[in-house]
């Protein structure tokens, strides 16, 4: 168990080590985050923390990061260099957002799988009609 000091957090990483993503090589993508964020010298500066399942195993392995309210699908430990440059540089690792948050509306990119719909109204809506 641990208590940081986050005072001079500016990026929180949030990896995703649900089931789908543990079995896509999430605990191998945690750690090559975490060794390249103190290869980069910016343990400082980013947190990291492992979650459940985020409801996008589509895209596993899922990662988000706050404040911006990005979200990345597909990554592998291969990306941990540039995708923690790109948090460096105050950037989007673009190749892999799934999901970008502007302030006020939460936009899928493109290609990316849409999902199952989360308003249970309109859920049972389709059902009667099928
Ligand atoms: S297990 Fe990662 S999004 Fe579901």
């Amino acid at each position: 168990m641990a208590t940081w000091d986050l005072s001079n957090t500016k990026h929180h990483v949030l990896i995703c080590n649900g089931s789908s993503c543990n079995q896509a090589g999430a605990e191998e993508l945690t750690q090559a985050i975490r060794k390249e964020i103190s290869s980069q010298e910016m343990d400082d500066t980013i947190h990291t923390t492992r979650t459940r399942c985020n409801g996008r195993c589509h895209d596993k392995c899922v990662v988000i990061h706050y404040p911006k309210g990005a979200w990345y699908k597909d990554l592998q430990p291969e990306d941990a260099p540039d995708f923690v440059y790109s948090l460096r540089a105050n950037d989007d690792y673009i190749a892999k957002v799934s999901h970008s948050f502007d302030g006020q509306v939460f936009e899928r990119s493109p290609g990316v799988v849409k999902g199952i719909f989360k308003d249970k109204e309109k859920v049972n809506k389709v059902s009667k009609i099928l």
